[in-house]
């Protein structure tokens, strides 16, 4: 089996970068911060970002390069016969949980591109554009036809392979929605009653920050990112030795902020100018933003053209969830990468229609994986960077290009005490707050 690479640095950015840019930013993190009570979370997130999320994702790409393998076998190889390759199974299983529900939303996003560019979303009043979601996400058939589009595509990009299927999509697209996404917010903050919605995201508030709103925002760092469970630690093992890796990691997490900052710029206003609750859900982008759309210069077009390209950043990162499972499978199973990509599929369409048919599956589903699986993946990976490779490994690895980490004491400091310790303790925290124990008032 030949090793598969990035051709070139810009081509490992935006590959990581198309796998961290997806609905997490646009979709997710709007309407957890919603229901979180926006600004002061917004606040622990860049926080979390920057301790937490960071080191892990320097974590992730240093052990998948250096290993040279998809995170099932870098655990293995770097600790023969130790249970840390029990990180990869707990990562390809959580592959699955996420990639089931992240396809139905995919698929609504496909579905309201179909809708935008058949003129069905035009002058639509807020109840309708609301009423319509309300319809969509409720239409068993509707969503598993949609999901099954969007998984077909996927595998369709995956059994490509990675240099020729990945690289190629993310490196064009990602900036074009970026353009688009600035554009959005510039009407957005220009509508009557925008600023209550920029205050929202803006000036906090810290007598809403309950432990829940904590560790959601833990679990959205790690769900937009792309950490916490080997996607990073498979997308390392292809970046070349040459590169900076903590440089990369920036770029990539710079990105990713900037474009949920962005998402939630353009989302705020518009629900506050529209009279629409920002806390209600997992609807939110798609009860919000037709209504804005409907106000632009040219709306259909920038609706038809932002909901396509919001499928292509959903389509790279699912690519990436779905690299996983079918690395897994193909490497324990020694068969063909295409032979591999219908099975993973098939078995992640299973769940996606469970997903569909269920606002209870789908919900357990997006909250355990995000807060749950996703932190207690990062912490087992970032414990492997102390007790089994040591600094002097991960020093070597982190400035195998030539030139020096300069911040690799802190980054060794964060990763061995302060990452764990925070993760158990946010884990702890809330685990009391769902047993109804305050410990805080
Ligand atoms: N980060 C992606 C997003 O924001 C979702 C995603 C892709 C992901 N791969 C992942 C999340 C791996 C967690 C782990 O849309």
């Amino acid at each position: 089996m030949a090793k598969e690479g990035f051709n070139s640095k810009m081509g490992a950015i935006a590959a990581a970068a198309g796998s961290a840019v997806g609905l997490g930013n646009i979709w997710r993190f709007p309407y957890v911060l919603g229901q979180n009570g926006g600004a002061a979370f917004l606040l622990i997130y860049v926080l979390f970002m920057m301790l937490i999320a960071m080191p892990v994702l320097i974590s992730e790409f240093a052990i998948g390069r250096k290993a040279g393998l998809p995170v099932l076998g870098a655990f293995k190889t770097l600790a023969p016969g130790k249970k840390w390759y029990l990180i990869g199974f707990s990562g390809v299983l959580c592959a699955f949980v996420i990639s089931s529900f992240y396809n139905v939303v995919s698929g609504w996003t496909m579905y309201y591109t179909y809708l935008s560019a058949t003129g069905q979303l035009a002058s639509l009043s807020e109840g309708e554009v609301a009423a319509t979601f309300q319809q969509t996400s409720s239409d068993p058939v509707l969503c598993v036809i949609w999901m099954l589009v969007m998984l077909g595509l996927t595998g369709f990009v995956v059994a490509r392979g990675v240099e020729k299927g990945i690289e190629q999509y993310s490196k064009v697209l990602m900036p074009v929605l970026l353009l688009l996404i600035v554009v959005v917010c510039i009407r957005a903050v220009s509508l009557d009653g925008a600023s209550e919605g920029v205050a929202f995201l803006l000036s906090p508030d810290f007598s809403k920050l309950s432990p829940k709103a904590i560790f959601e925002a833990l679990g959205q760092s790690f769900f937009s990112l792309s950490i916490g469970m080997g996607t990073m630690t498979t997308y390392g093992s292809y970046i070349s030795k040459k590169q900076n890796l903590s440089s990369s990691a920036v770029s990539v997490a710079m990105i990713d902020f900037f474009i949920a900052f962005l998402a939630g710029l353009m989302i705020f206003p518009c629900a506050f100018a529209f009279g629409i609750n920002p806390g209600q859900g997992p609807g939110l982008v798609f009860v919000t933003l037709p209504n804005i759309f409907n106000q632009m210069p040219m709306g259909q077009l920038v609706s038809v053209a932002f909901f396509f390209l919001l499928v292509v950043a959903a389509l790279t990162s699912s690519i990436s969830l779905l690299e996983v499972v079918v690395t897994f499978v193909r490497a324990q199973y020694g068969i063909r990468r295409k032979t591999s990509t219908f099975i993973a599929c098939s078995l992640v369409a299973v769940f996606g229609v469970a997903c569909s048919l269920s606002s209870t599956i789908f919900n357990f589903f997006d909250n355990f994986s995000a807060n749950v699986l996703l932190p207690g993946g990062a912490l087992f990976i970032v414990l492997f960077v102390p007790l089994v490779l040591g600094k002097k490994q991960m020093r070597d690895e982190l400035e195998a290009h030539g030139g020096g980490f300069r911040l690799f004491e802190a980054y060794y400091f964060l990763t061995k005490y302060v990452v764990p310790f925070a993760i158990s303790l946010i884990f702890i925290v809330n685990i009391l707050s769902w047993m109804d124990i305050k410990i805080f008032d």
